[in-house]
């Protein structure tokens, strides 16, 4: 079972960034964070059901700052939570989905669990272990 967690979106400049879906209505649910296993920072905003979620580049290795000169201020992947990360893994494998980075912690949720995967029709997506698990 997926259920949308949140939208992941490329950002240059994270304060700009914040400050524009401010205005737009959005509000802060989780301040910046830096995550220094990807080194991005990292934003929450909230509005309506949805959450975004602000990823920036704080260094040239970080894990998206060869996207970012691609595609620039984009969304770029839908994050979905799941009960049992491994079981859905080993699903999505078997509809397409390739497995892109370890499992890994996200210290901007609290260190949920988190992987990406790549799907040649649809790109990125991301899954997250639901809160219950921890
Ligand atoms: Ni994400």
């Amino acid at each position: 079972m997926l259920t949308v967690h949140h939208i992941g979106y490329l950002v240059k400049k994270i304060e700009h960034a914040e400050r524009q879906f401010e205005e737009l209505g959005y509000v802060v649910e989780r301040e910046r964070h830096y995550d220094d296993i990807r080194k991005v920072d990292i934003t929450f905003l909230t509005k309506d059901s949805y959450r975004v979620e602000l990823v920036s580049p704080v260094a040239p290795d970080s894990v998206v700052s060869g996207l970012i000169k691609r595609y620039k201020n984009a969304p770029y992947h839908i994050c979905y939570a799941v009960d049992n990360l491994e079981a859905n893994l080993e699903k999505l494998g078997s509809q397409g989905f390739v497995q892109i980075t370890k499992v890994q912690p996200a210290p901007a949720i609290d260190g949920r669990r988190v992987v990406f995967l790549q799907n040649a029709a649809i790109g990125m997506i991301e899954l997250v272990e639901s809160e219950e698990e921890n």
